[in-house]
């Protein structure tokens, strides 16, 4: 089953293509990094698949249903099932980490009971049981980075958007979270489309990695280091 299709995308900004005929199928499961050089179009691809903009020509179909084409939207980001970590973790500074995780699963409307229960198993799961009641202020970076994990693992999406979500963090801290990430996603399953400009955090993570160069992203299939020699 393919989570998200995009299907000959294009995106200007001001008449500057920043993606161009942009083809790409992401299957359930998959953990995706998109890799290429600072201002090639990755967060503008994230936020295509998120519903925030709108792909001008192309078409986006998200779990087998069309979300937007020639720039039209039919699913609201809100109807699309993701969750989102950016690099601003945007954690709610006066609510306390319970209050942070649970500020979802308000919005979604789960009574009380069910919200406590998968708290509670959420904390348990990133590792942040003694931390419930701490505000995002008194914690640190990678303990605030698997809130902002904790936040919307919470909500069960079947596909998880992630943009650059370590880079704030020192090298040894971002090994042990890519491991943590990596763990998570086996063990719950979610598709996961991961951002960076870093080439080794690029391979540790993926299962695929997609680059993107001059508007066009390169699918990760169909490499044979030397095609012609084959038969
Ligand atoms: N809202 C916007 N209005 C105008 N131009 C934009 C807008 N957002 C992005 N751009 C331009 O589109 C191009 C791609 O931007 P994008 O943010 O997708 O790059 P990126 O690959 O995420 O870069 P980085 O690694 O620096 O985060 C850049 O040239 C950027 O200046
Ligand atoms: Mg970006």
């Amino acid at each position: 089953m393919k989570t998200v299709t995009m299907d000959s995308v294009s995106k200007s900004y001001n008449g500057e293509k920043v993606l161009d005929q942009v083809s790409l199928e992401i299957a359930e499961g998959e953990r995706i990094v998109l890799l290429g050089a600072s201002g090639c179009g990755k967060t503008t691809l994230l936020r295509l698949i998120a519903g925030f903009i709108v792909p001008d020509v192309g078409s986006i179909s998200i779990a087998g249903e069309l979300a937007a084409r020639d720039g039209r939207i039919f699913k609201q980001p809100e109807q699309r099932n993701l969750g989102m970590v950016f690099q601003d973790l945007a954690l709610w500074p006066h609510l306390s980490v319970k209050g942070n995780i649970d500020f979802g699963l308000k919005a979604k409307g789960l009574p009380k009971a069910a919200r406590e229960e998968r708290i509670k198993a959420v904390l348990d799961l990133v590792g942040l049981t003694d931390f419930t009641n701490k505000k995002p202020g008194e914690l640190s970076g990678g303990q605030q980075q698997r809130v902002a994990l904790a936040r919307v693992l919470v909500l069960e999406p079947e596909v998880i958007l992630m943009d650059e979500p370590l880079s704030s963090l020192d090298a040894e801290l971002k090994v042990r979270l890519w491991k943590e990430i990596i763990q998570l996603q086996e063990k719950i399953g979610f598709t996961l489309l991961y951002v960076t400009h870093d080439e080794r955090e690029a391979i540790e993570i993926a299962t695929r990695v997609l680059r993107i160069e001059n508007g066009q992203v390169d699918s990760g299939v169909g490499h044979s280091p030397n095609p012609g020699s084959i038969g």
